[in-house]
């Protein structure tokens, strides 16, 4: 399973692509409302800064909720780089304008996505990821994991090549359960990254180790 980082800020972005281990990013309006980015020009200028950071899909999300402004935005910003992968909504105008963009050869993050109907829909049109939103689903009562569970295994079943993107990941064992459900990617905010590289017996055996150390080295 892939790790891709969710936010807008550059330099979350920039400590992350430290650890190596994330290859790409995820942005939606409100992360990039988070940054004081409120126009395409704006988002555009962040994102160009992110493909330096990290060298892999960057999502970016069309702010229009009509069909023909979703394909007009998503046009647009499928040539800020060749990394961008344009985001829509699993709306009934959303998935008109996949239909336009897949057919374009545009890639698609299919978002805001909460049912195995919704995903078949975007995978017949060829989206290249599909993100259902896990945390949101938990919620409103929904167990959200089981949902990407469903979503590996119907994908599996019918040879679907879209790749499950397990999004809306709120704490470390969500990133567990989805590489468990076969996710085949995992975007997460900063803060799991963070959570992801503690445990503290690492603390407590690095403090010991470092003491054992120091002790031996007493003449
Ligand atoms: C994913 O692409 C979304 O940007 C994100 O995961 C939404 O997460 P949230 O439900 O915590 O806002």
């Amino acid at each position: 399973m892939k790790l891709f980082l969710d936010t807008a800020n550059i330099q979350e972005v920039r400590e992350a692509a430290a650890l190596g281990a994330i290859c790409g990013i995820t942005t939606n309006p409100s992360l990039a409302a988070k940054e004081n980015i409120g126009d395409l020009e704006s988002y555009k200028s962040s994102i160009l800064i992110l493909t330096q950071l990290i060298d892999g899909p960057i999502s970016v999300e069309v702010t229009a909720a009509e069909a023909s402004r979703m394909v007009q935005q998503g046009e647009e910003i499928a040539t800020w780089h060749p990394n961008v992968v344009v985001k829509i909504p699993s709306t009934m105008d959303g998935f008109k304008a996949m239909a336009v963009l897949c057919r374009q050869g545009i890639p698609v993050n299919q978002t805001l996505c909460f049912s195995i109907n919704q995903a078949l829909l975007g995978a017949e049109v060829g989206v290249r990821y599909v993100s259902p939103f896990v945390g949101r689903m938990d919620d409103e009562g929904q167990d959200g994991m089981q949902v990407v569970r469903e979503m590996v295994q119907v994908f599996r079943l019918h040879g679907i090549k879209t790749n499950v993107l397990a999004a809306s990941l709120r704490h470390p064992m969500h990133v567990v359960e989805a590489a468990k459900a076969g996710a085949d990617v995992a975007t997460i905010p900063f803060k799991v990254l963070l959570q992801m590289t503690h445990h503290p017996l690492t603390d407590v055996g690095m403090a010991r180790f470092t003491k054992d150390w120091q002790q031996a080295a007493k003449p």
